[in-house]
């Protein structure tokens, strides 16, 4: 399509390559929202860490496999998607547009495309279900339980299907782009709505959310935010309050896999967050085949942390990941375009996806193995 349109003389808005398109964010977001979504933790050389360990791996293409007939759909955790791509979790999106959550769940929806919300949302989970088509929620466990427990029956009851839960970040990382650039002052303006929404938190504060006590509201919401002392064992506490698919989001040593496989777990997602909380960690897709060797036939294995292409997607999935999150690349359409920005980003990763795997000679899922790759 974009390259027919080309014929006809359109030239499209956004690149379509989308390390292009970080640097374009770079030069027409403001610096606090270009630095919420690109800075990391540390010097960052986790999040580029993260990049260059899909350049260790090449894609050796097949010939004459007849890939006239191409399928990539797959259903992942009962929820069926058009390719084994998901919106990954990225908390207050209306600091990149107006629209925030709202956006992304109309682009996602408008191509089947499944969207995580995150707990620290800007808009409240169930304005963001009344727009969205297939969703999953994504959970910062508060230290408060009754919390917790009114966040995910709120999920529930608005029609979110999975529940990620993300435990690599029970506190903020030292992120030194946000600490220079503190973009605190946005979140009093827009508000993590999960939060203000919420019967029980107001309980805690004394009432609703408003313009006189919104100091208070943010100080308890980052007093609660995360929990530093839970173990393995409370997710037994977890699976009696959600009856759905669990996964868990973080995991980045094989033991701990292991160990999600022995809670009950339904999925993990390998993950260091994009490199947002531990600087110095190994990279990601590092991380993946040994996990996914060891655990992929129990439970669901996906995978995030530095996809920036259609090849960096067929990488993950031949290193064993079922799907692949991103993060990054759609937060910067979203800066750019709004909903057609997320559109764009989904567009161009699935159909470079789509033609990375039929020139290799693959036309399903099932067709891509580690024999995709060589070292
Ligand atoms: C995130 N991520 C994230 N994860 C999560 O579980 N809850 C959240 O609220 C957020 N918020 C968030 C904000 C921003 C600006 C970014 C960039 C990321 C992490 C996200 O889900 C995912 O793990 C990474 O973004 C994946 O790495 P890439 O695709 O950005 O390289």
């Amino acid at each position: 399509e974009i390259y027919l349109a080309g014929l006809g003389g359109v030239v499209p808005e956004l690149p379509a390559d989308l390390h292009r398109l970080e640097e374009v964010a770079r030069t027409r977001l403001t610096p606090q929202a270009h630095g919420y979504v690109a800075g990391a933790a540390g010097a960052e050389r986790t999040a580029r860490d993260n990049l260059a360990a899909f350049d260790q791996w090449k894609i050796v293409p097949r010939m004459l496999r007849d890939v006239a007939e191409r399928d990539l759909s797959v259903t992942v955790l009962g929820t069926q998607m058009p390719a084994p791509v998901i919106l990954g979790p990225v908390g207050v999106l209306r600091i990149l547009h107006p629209d925030g959550e709202l956006a992304v769940a109309r682009a996602a929806k408008a191509l089947g495309v499944t969207m995580t919300l995150s707990t620290a949302a800007s808009t409240a989970m169930e304005e963001v279900a009344a727009e969205a088509g297939p969703r999953w929620f994504q959970l910062y466990w508060p230290k408060d339980r009754e919390l917790a427990a009114s966040f995910v029956h709120r999920a529930k009851e608005s029609g979110y299907t999975a529940l990620v839960v993300t435990l690599d970040t029970f506190a903020m990382a030292w992120r030194p782009r946000d600490l220079d650039q503190a973009y605190l002052p946005f979140l009093q303006g827009i508000g993590v709505q999960n939060y203000w929404s919420d019967p029980v938190f107001h309980k805690a504060i004394g009432g609703p959310v408003t313009e006189d006590n919104r100091d208070r509201a943010l100080l308890h919401w980052a007093a609660n935010f995360g929990d530093a002392s839970l173990t393995w064992g409370d997710l037994a506490w977890l699976r009696e309050e959600w009856d759905g698919p669990i996964v868990l989001k973080g995991i980045q040593h094989l033991d701990d896999a292991r160990r999600a496989v022995d809670a009950g777990m339904d999925g993990i997602v390998v993950s260091n967050h994009g490199g947002r909380q531990v600087d110095g960690a190994i990279p990601s897709l590092q991380a993946l085949p040994a996990i996914a060797a060891e655990v992929g036939s129990r439970i669901t294995v996906l995978f995030d942390s530095g996809i920036r292409s259609g090849a960096d997607v067929a990488k993950a999935l031949a290193l064993g990941a079922e799907a692949v999150m991103i993060g990054r690349p759609y937060a910067f359409g979203l800066g750019l375009a709004g909903e057609d920005g997320v559109r764009h980003v989904l567009r161009c990763l699935m159909a470079e996806l789509d033609l990375t795997l039929a020139l290799a000679g693959r036309s399903t899922l099932a067709d891509v193995g580690r024999d995709l790759l060589s070292p």
